[in-house]
């Protein structure tokens, strides 16, 4: 089934994310074609959540801590995610790894995830030198190895991959479908021992390219920024057509 998922990053506070769900829930007029999920920051997670229970929204959160509970300041647990309605959890977000040094340790984030009960939607993708160096896939797969290992193959039952490429992400320029159809083969060939993986694809997904991607078999969904800040351009994703 389709997972379309916006990642709202820090742009909206609890009352803008809440206007922004209820913009979202008036325009969905016919059954939900897959399943859109909402990430909202942090603070708006309670509230956001309290909104779109018994709604076909679904929530998210962009981030976790990998321990559950401490003296951790400034830190989000993953179970109080939980708490609040998360059923999934971005994890390795290239902005994550840019500006807060985060890389071994997501290995720790995704595993802490699973074991409060989320889905994790573990992102991977090389940055523009990596890919004209011709380093992409080794740069995935090492992303791959790092974030998955020494989690059990039953636990990852039902991940997401969100391939990104950071040179694609909130700058207009996305992937071509073929780049990211090679990407997400790799990636399926790489964890064909999962069961009921789900590779996205992320970076500059609009309604006008939307189904460019999902139209690709090896492609389940799409990590959206930016386009998922409005409820009309929002609907279109989940609504797209071929
Ligand atoms: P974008 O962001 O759609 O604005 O490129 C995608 C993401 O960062 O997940």
């Amino acid at each position: 089934m389709d997972l379309i998922v916006g990642n709202w990053k820090m742009n909206l506070g609890g009352r803008d994310s809440l206007q922004l769900i209820e913009g979202i829930l008036e325009r969905f007029k016919k059954p939900l074609p897959g399943e859109a999920v909402v990430c909202p920051p942090a603070t708006a997670l309670f509230m956001a959540g309290n909104r779109v229970e018994e709604t076909p929204l679904q929530l998210g959160c962009q981030n976790v801590f990998y321990e559950r509970k401490g003296a951790y300041t400034g830190e989000i647990s993953p179970d109080f995610a939980r708490e609040a309605g998360s059923k999934y959890a971005i994890i390795g977000h290239s902005e994550r790894r840019q500006f807060f040094s985060e890389g071994p340790e997501i290995n720790r984030r995704v595993a802490a995830v699973i074991n409060s009960g989320m889905i994790p939607i573990l992102c991977v993708g090389e940055s523009l030198e990596e890919r004209e160096e011709g380093n992409a896939w080794a740069v995935v797969q090492n992303q791959l190895k790092q974030g998955l290992q020494d989690i059990s193959t039953e636990k990852l039952c039902g991940l997401a991959i969100a391939y990104e490429p950071v040179w694609a992400i909130g700058t207009g320029k996305s992937a071509s479908p073929e780049d990211a159809q090679e990407m997400a083969s790799r990636i399926i060939e790489e964890l064909n021992h999962l069961q009921g993986l789900r590779v996205l694809y992320g970076g500059s997904v609009k309604p006008e390219n939307i189904s460019e991607f999902m139209t690709l078999a090896e492609i389940d969904g799409a990590l959206v920024g930016g386009a998922s800040l409005k409820a009309d351009s929002f609907a279109k994703l989940i609504y797209w057509e071929k």
